[in-house]
């Protein structure tokens, strides 16, 4: 099903660099004194929780912007994470070894509290995703701000190692839901990751050859199971498509962006799952009536900006700024258009009109912004130093 072809409209003249900057600052007004970056400070269902998923994406994004004290921040607060489950870890990766993998909701959760705790809450907690991506997180801002991982080592091999024993195994998604499959999204968060993790000079030379090789079977698995009709597929087997794969294409760069699957990718993406520049998470979406989401326009936008659609990426940059509320909040997703309007009103009931703030929208559009050339280091927060770079 499509519901609008592609065609950039011509780009009246954006205001790439107010947004971005009000987004940095708005994330490092909200991050924890101790590291961690609240997905939305006060939405019912996300309120004292931090996401390794939301917060490595988020980090990377002031990485890029230069506020790489608060990235790394975040970082140590992941790694504080990890230290702390260490013995754990160390029995799942064992267990996985020994052929007796432990069940689902023995493995690592999907967020904690800003303590490092699990919380109390009940979640749809098991996602290896976000393990991948404060990996890729952590790599992608050593490289590009020459910095020193070394106190960060023991968390990322531990990471390494669960996500080598674990990462065949069906998880929830980025959208905590069927948990019953292996999501290609999940596959590209965690290949990307080790691909990282073995290039900044932090693991030994066995567990780089390991980390190697296991990225190299994920990447044979996507190719070979997670390829549909020419584009990747939502998880392997599926037919559909999701929107989470223009971060496999564009950022994550698993699969390159100009590459033939990389082309299909953002064209079905853009086919199937953008209206007006919103992009939807995936058709059948009934969350809050499945709306448009700024941060997968975002995401798009990166991936169309990489393989040198620059017009599309502006125009998606654009509509994402435009769903800022009157005080420039971004919100989690919009309802200019909605895949399933009457299943809205029971999410309202349940936790709460729409997450606005969500430092993650915030932190795409500030990623996306420095994509496409934006310098956001003099004065974009309190604490941002050098200038934009990928
Ligand atoms: C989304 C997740 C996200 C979380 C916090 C959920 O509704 O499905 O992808 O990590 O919110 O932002």
């Amino acid at each position: 099903m499509t519901l609008q072809a592609a065609t950039p409209p011509s780009t009246p003249r954006v205001d790439f660099i107010e947004p971005a900057r009000l987004g940095v600052q708005l994330i490092e007004h909200l991050q924890d004194a101790d590291g961690a970056y609240p997905a939305s400070p006060s939405f019912s269902a996300y309120a004292g929780y931090s996401w390794f998923r939301d917060g490595a994406f988020i980090a990377d994004a002031m990485s890029a912007a230069g506020s790489t004290d608060s990235a790394e921040r975040f970082f140590s607060w992941c790694a504080a994470v990890l230290e702390a489950r260490e013995a754990r870890i160390e029995a799942i990766i064992a267990a996985a070894r020994a052929g007796a993998p432990v069940a689902d909701h023995e493995m690592l959760g999907t967020r904690f509290t800003f303590a490092g705790e699990e919380g109390s809450d009940d979640w749809w907690d098991f996602q290896l995703d976000g393990y991948g991506t404060w990996l890729w997180a952590a790599g992608q801002h050593v490289r590009r701000h020459g910095g020193d991982p070394t106190p960060w080592r023991r968390a990322i091999e531990l990471t390494v190692d669960y996500l080598i024993a674990s990462w065949e195994r069906p998880c929830f998604d980025w959208w905590e839901e069927h948990a019953e499959h292996v999501h290609v999204s999940t596959l590209g968060c965690i290949a990307a990751g080790l691909r990282e993790a073995a290039s900044i000079g932090v693991l030994d030379a066995e567990r780089i050859e390991l980390a190697r090789s296991a990225e190299a079977a994920i990447l044979e698995r996507i190719h070979r199971d997670g390829v549909v009709d020419g584009h990747l597929s939502k998880w392997i087997g599926s037919r559909e498509v999701d929107a989470s794969l223009a971060a496999v294409v564009g950022l994550l760069d698993v699969v390159p962006a100009t590459s033939e699957l990389g082309l299909a990718t953002i064209a079905a993406v853009r086919g199937e799952l953008a209206v007006d520049d919103g992009v939807h998470r995936y058709l059948a979406d009934t969350f809050y009536g499945g709306g448009q989401w700024p941060l997968l326009s975002c995401f798009l936008g990166i991936a169309e900006s990489r393989a040198g659609n620059t017009a599309a990426a502006e125009a998606l940059f654009s509509w994402a700024a435009s769903t800022a509320t009157e005080s420039g909040d971004l919100p989690e997703q919009v309802r200019t258009h909605v895949l399933a309007p009457d299943r809205f009103d029971e999410w309202v009931e349940r936790w709460g009109t729409v997450a606005t703030p969500l430092l993650w929208s915030h932190a795409m559009l500030v990623r996306l912004a420095v994509e496409l050339g934006v310098e956001l280091g003099a004065g974009a927060g309190a604490g941002a130093g050098a200038g934009a770079g990928r």
